[in-house]
Protein backbone atom coordinates (compact mmCIF):
# COMPACT_ATOMS: atom_id res chain seq x y z
CA UNK A 1 0.00 0.00 0.00
CA UNK A 2 3.02 2.68 1.09
CA UNK A 3 4.19 2.00 -2.83
CA UNK A 4 0.79 1.99 -3.91
CA UNK A 5 0.54 5.97 -2.37
CA UNK A 6 3.83 6.72 -2.63
CA UNK A 7 4.16 6.45 -6.96
CA UNK A 8 0.59 6.62 -7.63
CA UNK A 9 -1.77 4.44 -9.37
CA UNK A 10 -2.35 1.84 -11.98
CA UNK A 11 0.99 0.75 -10.80
CA UNK A 12 3.18 -2.29 -11.62
CA UNK A 13 5.39 -3.90 -8.91
CA UNK A 14 7.92 -6.54 -9.44
CA UNK A 15 10.02 -8.58 -6.91
CA UNK A 16 14.30 -9.15 -7.75
CA UNK A 17 13.98 -11.56 -5.37
CA UNK A 18 11.01 -14.25 -7.12
CA UNK A 19 12.08 -13.22 -10.16
CA UNK A 20 15.80 -14.46 -9.91
CA UNK A 21 14.73 -17.92 -7.57
CA UNK A 22 12.23 -18.83 -10.38
CA UNK A 23 14.84 -18.30 -12.85
CA UNK A 24 17.47 -20.21 -10.21
CA UNK A 25 14.62 -22.95 -9.76
CA UNK A 26 14.82 -24.04 -13.14
CA UNK A 27 18.12 -24.11 -13.42
CA UNK A 28 18.57 -26.19 -10.60
CA UNK A 29 15.90 -28.91 -11.85
CA UNK A 30 17.61 -29.19 -14.98
CA UNK A 31 21.16 -28.65 -13.65
CA UNK A 32 22.68 -32.38 -15.18
CA UNK A 33 22.34 -31.37 -18.45
CA UNK A 34 23.15 -27.53 -18.57
CA UNK A 35 20.62 -26.35 -21.01
CA UNK A 36 20.85 -22.63 -22.04
CA UNK A 37 18.04 -21.07 -20.88
CA UNK A 38 16.69 -18.07 -22.89
CA UNK A 39 13.66 -15.74 -21.30
CA UNK A 40 11.25 -15.27 -23.26
CA UNK A 41 11.30 -11.38 -23.58
CA UNK A 42 7.89 -11.00 -24.74
CA UNK A 43 6.42 -11.92 -21.04
CA UNK A 44 8.09 -8.95 -19.45
CA UNK A 45 10.54 -6.73 -21.67
CA UNK A 46 11.66 -4.23 -19.22
CA UNK A 47 15.07 -3.66 -19.69
CA UNK A 48 15.83 -3.86 -16.04
CA UNK A 49 14.40 -7.58 -15.79
CA UNK A 50 16.05 -8.65 -18.67
CA UNK A 51 19.62 -7.01 -17.24
CA UNK A 52 19.04 -9.20 -13.94
CA UNK A 53 18.32 -12.41 -15.64
CA UNK A 54 21.51 -11.67 -17.92
CA UNK A 55 23.80 -11.23 -15.16
CA UNK A 56 22.83 -14.52 -13.78
CA UNK A 57 23.62 -16.02 -16.85
CA UNK A 58 20.28 -16.17 -19.16
CA UNK A 59 20.13 -16.21 -22.37
CA UNK A 60 17.59 -14.40 -24.14
CA UNK A 61 14.40 -15.25 -26.69
CA UNK A 62 13.47 -13.06 -28.73
CA UNK A 63 10.63 -12.34 -31.72
CA UNK A 64 11.51 -8.74 -33.29
CA UNK A 65 13.80 -6.27 -34.20
CA UNK A 66 12.83 -4.41 -31.09
CA UNK A 67 13.46 -6.77 -29.13
CA UNK A 68 17.02 -7.78 -30.44
CA UNK A 69 17.49 -3.78 -29.54
CA UNK A 70 16.25 -4.82 -25.72
CA UNK A 71 19.26 -7.92 -25.97
CA UNK A 72 21.55 -5.79 -26.82
CA UNK A 73 21.17 -3.10 -24.37
CA UNK A 74 20.66 -5.62 -21.90
CA UNK A 75 23.75 -6.85 -22.46
CA UNK A 76 22.96 -10.41 -23.93
CA UNK A 77 25.94 -12.01 -25.31
CA UNK A 78 25.33 -12.87 -28.76
CA UNK A 79 25.89 -16.69 -28.44
CA UNK A 80 23.00 -16.85 -25.85
CA UNK A 81 20.34 -14.87 -28.34
CA UNK A 82 17.50 -16.97 -30.11
CA UNK A 83 15.02 -16.16 -32.82
CA UNK A 84 11.34 -16.90 -33.08
CA UNK A 85 8.25 -15.39 -35.23
CA UNK A 86 6.74 -16.34 -38.18
CA UNK A 87 7.28 -13.25 -39.51
CA UNK A 88 10.61 -12.02 -39.39
CA UNK A 89 11.24 -9.01 -41.86
CA UNK A 90 14.61 -8.75 -43.83
CA UNK A 91 15.45 -5.76 -41.52
CA UNK A 92 15.23 -7.77 -38.47
CA UNK A 93 17.10 -11.16 -40.07
CA UNK A 94 19.40 -8.66 -41.41
CA UNK A 95 20.28 -7.42 -37.69
CA UNK A 96 20.03 -10.45 -36.19
CA UNK A 97 22.97 -11.92 -38.58
CA UNK A 98 25.14 -9.00 -38.17
CA UNK A 99 24.88 -9.42 -34.14
CA UNK A 100 25.58 -12.46 -34.68
CA UNK A 101 22.89 -14.50 -32.22
CA UNK A 102 23.12 -18.61 -31.49
CA UNK A 103 20.09 -19.16 -34.58
CA UNK A 104 16.78 -18.01 -35.80
CA UNK A 105 14.10 -20.64 -34.88
CA UNK A 106 12.48 -20.56 -38.59
CA UNK A 107 8.42 -21.09 -39.13
CA UNK A 108 8.79 -21.97 -42.53
CA UNK A 109 10.55 -23.00 -46.32
CA UNK A 110 9.93 -19.31 -47.61
CA UNK A 111 11.71 -18.06 -44.51
CA UNK A 112 14.65 -20.55 -44.88
CA UNK A 113 15.17 -19.13 -48.35
CA UNK A 114 14.95 -15.70 -47.23
CA UNK A 115 17.39 -16.32 -45.07
CA UNK A 116 19.79 -18.02 -47.03
CA UNK A 117 19.64 -15.19 -49.46
CA UNK A 118 20.30 -12.27 -47.06
CA UNK A 119 23.32 -14.20 -45.55
CA UNK A 120 24.78 -14.70 -48.73
CA UNK A 121 24.47 -10.88 -49.45
CA UNK A 122 26.45 -10.73 -45.67
CA UNK A 123 28.68 -13.30 -46.37
CA UNK A 124 27.58 -15.32 -43.31
CA UNK A 125 26.73 -18.93 -42.88
CA UNK A 126 23.78 -18.54 -40.39
CA UNK A 127 22.48 -21.29 -38.06
CA UNK A 128 19.14 -21.74 -38.00
CA UNK A 129 16.76 -24.46 -36.13
CA UNK A 130 13.54 -24.88 -38.01
CA UNK A 131 10.41 -24.86 -35.71
CA UNK A 132 8.22 -28.19 -35.56
CA UNK A 133 4.37 -27.83 -35.33
CA UNK A 134 3.76 -31.67 -33.88
CA UNK A 135 0.45 -31.14 -33.73
CA UNK A 136 -0.42 -31.74 -30.22
CA UNK A 137 -3.34 -30.93 -28.02
CA UNK A 138 -1.66 -28.96 -24.96
CA UNK A 139 -5.10 -28.39 -23.55
CA UNK A 140 -5.01 -24.47 -22.73
CA UNK A 141 -6.46 -21.66 -23.99
CA UNK A 142 -7.36 -21.69 -27.49
CA UNK A 143 -5.61 -18.89 -28.22
CA UNK A 144 -2.15 -19.36 -26.35
CA UNK A 145 -2.29 -22.86 -28.02
CA UNK A 146 0.53 -22.85 -30.94
CA UNK A 147 1.42 -26.55 -31.82
CA UNK A 148 -1.46 -27.55 -33.64
CA UNK A 149 -1.79 -27.73 -37.15
CA UNK A 150 -4.20 -25.73 -37.64
CA UNK A 151 -1.83 -22.91 -35.74
CA UNK A 152 0.12 -20.62 -38.21
CA UNK A 153 3.29 -21.71 -36.11
CA UNK A 154 6.43 -24.30 -37.52
CA UNK A 155 6.60 -26.99 -40.34
CA UNK A 156 4.72 -30.14 -39.60
CA UNK A 157 6.87 -33.09 -39.68
CA UNK A 158 6.65 -34.48 -43.21
CA UNK A 159 8.07 -31.45 -45.03
CA UNK A 160 10.57 -30.60 -41.86
CA UNK A 161 11.95 -33.97 -42.80
CA UNK A 162 11.85 -33.47 -46.51
CA UNK A 163 14.20 -30.19 -45.85
CA UNK A 164 16.44 -31.39 -43.59
CA UNK A 165 17.03 -34.50 -46.20
CA UNK A 166 18.63 -31.74 -48.57
CA UNK A 167 19.51 -29.22 -46.19
CA UNK A 168 23.32 -28.57 -47.36
CA UNK A 169 21.56 -27.12 -50.59
CA UNK A 170 20.96 -24.44 -48.35
CA UNK A 171 24.56 -22.59 -48.96
CA UNK A 172 24.51 -20.20 -46.52
CA UNK A 173 22.80 -21.55 -43.39
CA UNK A 174 23.82 -24.61 -41.08
CA UNK A 175 20.60 -25.97 -39.87
CA UNK A 176 21.77 -27.21 -36.53
CA UNK A 177 18.64 -27.68 -34.61
CA UNK A 178 14.67 -28.43 -34.04
CA UNK A 179 12.41 -26.48 -32.37
CA UNK A 180 8.67 -26.41 -30.75
CA UNK A 181 6.61 -24.32 -28.41
CA UNK A 182 3.13 -25.97 -28.12
CA UNK A 183 1.64 -23.24 -25.89
CA UNK A 184 1.82 -21.42 -23.15
CA UNK A 185 0.38 -21.67 -19.34
CA UNK A 186 0.65 -25.53 -19.49
CA UNK A 187 -0.09 -26.93 -15.69
CA UNK A 188 0.77 -30.60 -16.69
CA UNK A 189 3.97 -32.38 -18.32
CA UNK A 190 1.57 -35.03 -20.34
CA UNK A 191 1.74 -32.59 -23.84
CA UNK A 192 5.67 -31.81 -23.54
CA UNK A 193 6.10 -35.69 -22.48
CA UNK A 194 4.46 -36.62 -25.91
CA UNK A 195 6.06 -33.59 -27.90
CA UNK A 196 9.33 -34.43 -27.19
CA UNK A 197 8.99 -38.26 -27.74
CA UNK A 198 8.06 -37.17 -30.92
CA UNK A 199 10.83 -34.97 -31.38
CA UNK A 200 13.13 -37.50 -29.99
CA UNK A 201 11.81 -40.30 -32.52
CA UNK A 202 12.30 -37.78 -35.38
CA UNK A 203 16.09 -36.36 -34.36
CA UNK A 204 17.10 -40.68 -34.22
CA UNK A 205 15.47 -41.12 -37.82
CA UNK A 206 17.27 -38.55 -39.03
CA UNK A 207 20.48 -39.71 -37.26
CA UNK A 208 19.88 -42.86 -39.54
CA UNK A 209 20.22 -40.83 -42.12
CA UNK A 210 23.16 -39.35 -41.68
CA UNK A 211 22.04 -36.52 -40.48
CA UNK A 212 22.83 -34.93 -37.33
CA UNK A 213 22.06 -31.99 -35.73
CA UNK A 214 23.03 -30.09 -32.25
CA UNK A 215 20.27 -28.38 -30.63
CA UNK A 216 16.75 -29.09 -29.28
CA UNK A 217 14.94 -26.17 -28.12
CA UNK A 218 11.75 -27.23 -26.04
CA UNK A 219 10.35 -23.55 -26.10
CA UNK A 220 8.20 -21.94 -23.13
CA UNK A 221 5.06 -22.71 -21.38
CA UNK A 222 5.73 -23.80 -18.50
CA UNK A 223 2.51 -23.19 -16.38
CA UNK A 224 1.97 -20.92 -13.30
CA UNK A 225 -0.17 -20.32 -10.04
CA UNK A 226 -3.38 -17.98 -10.68
CA UNK A 227 -6.52 -19.51 -9.09
CA UNK A 228 -6.74 -23.08 -8.20
CA UNK A 229 -4.11 -24.90 -10.68
CA UNK A 230 -1.93 -26.94 -9.27
CA UNK A 231 0.85 -27.28 -12.18
CA UNK A 232 4.09 -29.49 -12.04
CA UNK A 233 6.61 -27.75 -10.43
CA UNK A 234 10.02 -26.80 -12.29
CA UNK A 235 11.53 -30.36 -10.74
CA UNK A 236 8.41 -32.51 -11.34
CA UNK A 237 8.92 -30.94 -15.18
CA UNK A 238 12.50 -31.92 -15.28
CA UNK A 239 11.83 -35.52 -14.34
CA UNK A 240 9.45 -36.03 -16.57
CA UNK A 241 11.30 -34.96 -19.68
CA UNK A 242 14.86 -35.54 -18.41
CA UNK A 243 15.55 -38.79 -19.88
CA UNK A 244 13.83 -38.35 -22.87
CA UNK A 245 16.09 -34.88 -23.46
CA UNK A 246 19.20 -37.12 -22.39
CA UNK A 247 18.41 -39.33 -25.45
CA UNK A 248 18.33 -36.78 -27.67
CA UNK A 249 22.24 -36.46 -27.62
CA UNK A 250 21.68 -32.15 -28.37
CA UNK A 251 22.31 -29.73 -26.63
CA UNK A 252 18.73 -28.44 -24.75
CA UNK A 253 17.24 -24.88 -24.95
CA UNK A 254 14.67 -23.79 -22.67
CA UNK A 255 12.76 -20.59 -23.45
CA UNK A 256 10.59 -19.61 -20.01
CA UNK A 257 8.78 -16.69 -20.44
CA UNK A 258 5.47 -17.07 -17.52
CA UNK A 259 7.56 -19.10 -15.60
CA UNK A 260 10.07 -16.63 -14.27
CA UNK A 261 8.05 -13.62 -14.29
CA UNK A 262 4.27 -14.57 -13.73
CA UNK A 263 4.44 -14.02 -10.34
CA UNK A 264 7.12 -12.05 -9.19
CA UNK A 265 4.32 -8.87 -10.53
CA UNK A 266 1.05 -7.21 -9.18
CA UNK A 267 -0.58 -5.02 -10.73
CA UNK A 268 -1.37 -2.12 -7.74
CA UNK A 269 -4.99 -0.32 -8.28
CA UNK A 270 -7.41 2.23 -6.47
CA UNK A 271 -10.58 1.70 -6.09
CA UNK A 272 -12.56 4.99 -8.05
CA UNK A 273 -16.58 4.40 -7.25
CA UNK A 274 -18.83 1.59 -6.59
CA UNK A 275 -21.89 1.54 -8.22
CA UNK A 276 -24.62 -0.97 -8.67
CA UNK A 277 -27.82 -1.65 -10.05
CA UNK A 278 -30.83 -3.99 -9.43
CA UNK A 279 -28.57 -7.27 -10.92
CA UNK A 280 -25.14 -6.27 -10.07
CA UNK A 281 -22.35 -4.45 -8.01
CA UNK A 282 -19.53 -2.87 -9.57
CA UNK A 283 -16.29 -1.70 -8.00
CA UNK A 284 -14.37 0.61 -10.89
CA UNK A 285 -10.79 1.25 -10.32
CA UNK A 286 -8.61 3.12 -12.13
CA UNK A 287 -6.69 0.24 -13.76
CA UNK A 288 -7.85 -0.86 -17.38
CA UNK A 289 -7.86 -3.67 -19.88
CA UNK A 290 -4.98 -0.84 -21.49
CA UNK A 291 -3.04 -1.90 -18.56
CA UNK A 292 -3.48 -5.64 -17.99
CA UNK A 293 -5.72 -6.91 -20.96
CA UNK A 294 -5.30 -11.37 -20.08
CA UNK A 295 -8.85 -11.13 -18.65
CA UNK A 296 -10.34 -9.01 -21.31
CA UNK A 297 -8.42 -11.16 -24.25
CA UNK A 298 -8.47 -14.55 -22.35
CA UNK A 299 -11.13 -14.62 -20.29
CA UNK A 300 -8.22 -15.09 -17.79
CA UNK A 301 -8.24 -15.25 -13.89
CA UNK A 302 -6.20 -13.02 -12.06
CA UNK A 303 -6.73 -13.39 -8.06
CA UNK A 304 -7.61 -9.62 -6.58
CA UNK A 305 -7.07 -9.12 -3.47
CA UNK A 306 -7.13 -5.73 -1.15
CA UNK A 307 -3.95 -4.29 -0.14
CA UNK A 308 -4.55 -3.66 3.42
CA UNK A 309 -6.94 -4.92 6.42
CA UNK A 310 -10.14 -3.60 5.32
CA UNK A 311 -12.14 -2.11 8.12
CA UNK A 312 -15.45 -3.19 6.24
CA UNK A 313 -16.76 -6.28 7.26
CA UNK A 314 -18.04 -9.27 4.80
CA UNK A 315 -18.01 -10.49 1.64
CA UNK A 316 -19.91 -9.33 -1.31
CA UNK A 317 -20.03 -11.38 -5.10
CA UNK A 318 -18.58 -8.08 -7.47
CA UNK A 319 -17.50 -7.02 -11.10
CA UNK A 320 -14.31 -4.85 -11.25
CA UNK A 321 -13.75 -2.66 -13.71
CA UNK A 322 -11.78 -0.51 -15.28
CA UNK A 323 -12.61 2.85 -16.55
CA UNK A 324 -12.54 2.36 -20.66
CA UNK A 325 -15.42 2.68 -23.07
CA UNK A 326 -15.44 -1.30 -23.60
CA UNK A 327 -17.74 -3.78 -21.37
CA UNK A 328 -14.37 -6.37 -22.10
CA UNK A 329 -13.06 -3.68 -19.83
CA UNK A 330 -13.00 -6.14 -16.60
CA UNK A 331 -10.03 -7.70 -14.30
CA UNK A 332 -13.06 -9.80 -12.82
CA UNK A 333 -16.71 -10.97 -12.74
CA UNK A 334 -19.27 -11.63 -9.98
CA UNK A 335 -16.20 -11.93 -7.54
CA UNK A 336 -16.50 -12.89 -4.01
CA UNK A 337 -14.51 -11.08 -2.63
CA UNK A 338 -14.05 -8.69 1.08
CA UNK A 339 -15.53 -5.75 0.70
CA UNK A 340 -13.82 -2.35 -0.23
CA UNK A 341 -14.72 0.88 -0.61
CA UNK A 342 -13.66 4.29 -2.23
CA UNK A 343 -9.74 5.03 -1.99
CA UNK A 344 -8.83 1.69 -1.34
CA UNK A 345 -5.71 0.07 -2.86
CA UNK A 346 -6.35 -3.62 -4.81
CA UNK A 347 -3.46 -5.87 -5.87
CA UNK A 348 -4.02 -7.75 -8.92
CA UNK A 349 -2.18 -10.83 -8.67
CA UNK A 350 -0.25 -12.84 -10.89
CA UNK A 351 0.66 -9.93 -13.20
CA UNK A 352 4.60 -9.63 -13.96
CA UNK A 353 4.05 -11.65 -17.32
CA UNK A 354 1.84 -10.10 -20.50
CA UNK A 355 0.81 -7.58 -17.83
CA UNK A 356 2.92 -4.13 -19.15
CA UNK A 357 4.40 -5.37 -22.35
CA UNK A 358 0.76 -5.99 -23.58
CA UNK A 359 -0.23 -2.34 -22.32
CA UNK A 360 -1.67 -0.15 -24.37
CA UNK A 361 -2.38 3.64 -24.71
CA UNK A 362 -6.25 2.72 -25.47
CA UNK A 363 -8.71 5.79 -24.57
CA UNK A 364 -5.35 7.87 -24.69
CA UNK A 365 -4.57 6.43 -21.37
CA UNK A 366 -0.78 6.69 -19.99
CA UNK A 367 0.65 3.88 -19.56
CA UNK A 368 1.70 3.23 -15.59
CA UNK A 369 4.60 3.11 -13.79
CA UNK A 370 7.04 0.38 -13.09
CA UNK A 371 8.78 -0.51 -9.94
CA UNK A 372 11.20 -3.04 -8.73
CA UNK A 373 11.67 -4.15 -5.13
CA UNK A 374 14.69 -5.32 -4.31
CA UNK A 375 15.52 -6.38 -0.32
CA UNK A 376 14.08 -3.43 1.14
CA UNK A 377 14.26 -1.05 -1.34
CA UNK A 378 11.79 -0.27 -4.01
CA UNK A 379 13.74 1.48 -7.53
CA UNK A 380 11.09 3.52 -10.44
CA UNK A 381 12.15 1.42 -13.12
CA UNK A 382 9.53 3.34 -15.45
CA UNK A 383 8.02 6.50 -15.16
CA UNK A 384 4.18 6.76 -15.38
CA UNK A 385 3.38 8.51 -18.96
CA UNK A 386 2.81 11.52 -19.59
CA UNK A 387 0.16 13.67 -22.00
CA UNK A 388 3.22 14.88 -24.29
CA UNK A 389 4.13 10.90 -24.58
CA UNK A 390 0.63 10.34 -25.99
CA UNK A 391 1.49 12.35 -28.99
CA UNK A 392 4.74 12.97 -28.93
CA UNK A 393 5.35 11.25 -32.39
CA UNK A 394 2.30 12.70 -34.39
CA UNK A 395 2.51 14.88 -37.05
CA UNK A 396 -0.25 17.83 -37.53
CA UNK A 397 1.88 20.64 -38.84
CA UNK A 398 2.46 19.51 -42.50
CA UNK A 399 -1.64 19.13 -43.05
CA UNK A 400 -2.40 22.14 -41.57
CA UNK A 401 0.91 24.53 -43.43
CA UNK A 402 -0.52 24.19 -46.47
N1 LIG B 1 8.81 -19.40 -26.92
C1 LIG B 1 7.97 -19.08 -27.91
C2 LIG B 1 8.33 -19.41 -29.29
C3 LIG B 1 6.77 -18.42 -27.62
O1 LIG B 1 5.95 -18.10 -28.62
C4 LIG B 1 6.44 -18.11 -26.27
C5 LIG B 1 5.19 -17.42 -25.94
C6 LIG B 1 7.36 -18.45 -25.26
C7 LIG B 1 8.53 -19.11 -25.63
C8 LIG B 1 7.13 -18.16 -23.81
O2 LIG B 1 6.00 -18.77 -23.32
P1 LIG B 1 5.68 -18.79 -21.75
O3 LIG B 1 6.79 -19.59 -21.08
O4 LIG B 1 5.66 -17.40 -21.26
O5 LIG B 1 4.36 -19.45 -21.67
N2 LIG B 1 -0.16 -13.37 -23.98
C9 LIG B 1 -0.47 -14.72 -23.58
C10 LIG B 1 0.69 -15.68 -23.75
C11 LIG B 1 1.22 -15.73 -25.18
C12 LIG B 1 2.47 -16.54 -25.29
C13 LIG B 1 3.11 -16.34 -26.62
N3 LIG B 1 4.31 -17.10 -26.80
C14 LIG B 1 -0.96 -14.68 -22.12
O6 LIG B 1 -1.05 -13.59 -21.55
O7 LIG B 1 -1.30 -15.70 -21.57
Amino acid sequence: MDLAKRFGTPLYIYSYKTIVEHYLKLKRAFLKIQPLICYSVKANSHLAILKILVKHGAGLDIVSGGELFRAIKAGCPAEKIVYASVGKTDREITEAIIYGILFFNVESEAELININRIAKRLKKVVQVAVRINPDIEPKTHRFITTGKITNKFGIDFKRAYKILLVKDKFSHLNICGLHIHIGSQITESAPYVFAIKRMVNFILQLRRKGINLAYLNIGGGLGIVYNKETPQTAQEFADKILPLLEESGLKIILEPGRFIVGNAGILATRVLYIKDNPKKKFVIVDAGMNDLIRPALYGAYHQILPLFKSDLKGKEKVDIVGPICESADFFAKDRVMQKVKEGDFLAIMSAGAYGFSMASNYNSRLKPAEVLVKEDKAYLIRERESYTDLIDKEIVSSIFNR
